[in-house]
């Protein structure tokens, strides 16, 4: 794992943005594994920024989404769907059809996830993984635990995953407790991987991406067996 320390936030959101331009300028159809947060922002201003400028083009992109909660319709504005639209699809000359985000509404999670997995096989694999970090390790949304799952599928979210993205809802109670999210071995399929970490609040945790260590217990901490992931993060959460 690389890793790059950047002195705020704004550098951390340029670093990683230039590895997505570089990506797309040499590989005008390149297919973006997308991430939601609020880490990810300052990347997708820039993105949007390069595109009106001409220097990125989005025409012949293809994205998946790491997740989007369940049950959620995507017109919801808690959705990821509508959060990615918010933020870069309606800003970028991105084909929407070419968007793509797992069904919150899909009646059957299961055979959602399968689809969403051959579809991503079927577009050449994900070129550019981006990824934040949950505060308890969490990649996309798969939770710590004993198990974890390869493919894309439903699963419970954790009290700490409930309580930290309760900030973006106007109660906890509204905070979905279920999510559909790309595995393990989806993500660890992409070619290459973007992780961003910012702020001290995610310093425990970039702690355990920086020893040799490998836990089910901080999912991310399986980044290390990937051969091509940089880790961008800012002063405050490398601790320095
Ligand atoms: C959510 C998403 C994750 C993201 C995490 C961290 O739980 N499912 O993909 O990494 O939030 O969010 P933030 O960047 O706001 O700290």
């Amino acid at each position: 794992m690389r890793v790059i320390v950047c002195e705020n936030y704004e550098q951390l959101s340029k670093e990683g943005a230039k590895l997505f331009a570089s990506q797309m300028i040499l590989k005008p159809n390149s297919v973006l594994g997308l991430a939601t947060g609020s880490t990810p922002v300052g990347l997708y201003k820039h993105l949007i920024e390069m595109n009106k400028a001409g220097e990125i083009d989005f025409s012949d992109i293809t994205s998946f989404n790491l997740d989007e909660y369940y049950p959620l319709s995507p017109e919801n504005d808690q959705s990821y769907r509508y959060f990615m639209n918010e933020n870069l699809f309606n800003f970028v000359n991105i084909d929407k059809a070419r968007t793509f985000v797992p069904n919150g509404l899909s009646e059957n999670p299961e055979e959602e996830g399968k689809n969403y997995d051959e579809l991503i096989e079927k577009a050449g694999g994900v070129d550019i993984q981006l990824l934040g970090i949950g505060q308890n390790g969490h990649i996309g949304f798969n939770e710590p635990d004993v198990n974890l799952i390869t493919g894309t599928h439903l699963t419970d979210l954790t009290e700490n995953t409930i309580q930290a993205n309760s900030r973006f809802f106007n109660s906890i109670d509204e905070v979905p407790t279920k999510a559909i999210t790309m595995g393990m071995a989806s993500i660890m399929k992409a070619k290459k991987i973007v992780l961003l970490a910012s702020g001290a609040n995610k310093k425990a945790v970039v702690s355990e991406l920086l020893n040799d260590h490998i836990t089910t217990n901080v999912p991310a901490t399986l980044l290390k067996l990937h051969p091509d992931v940089v880790l961008i993060c800012d002063k405050e959460a490398y601790g320095a």
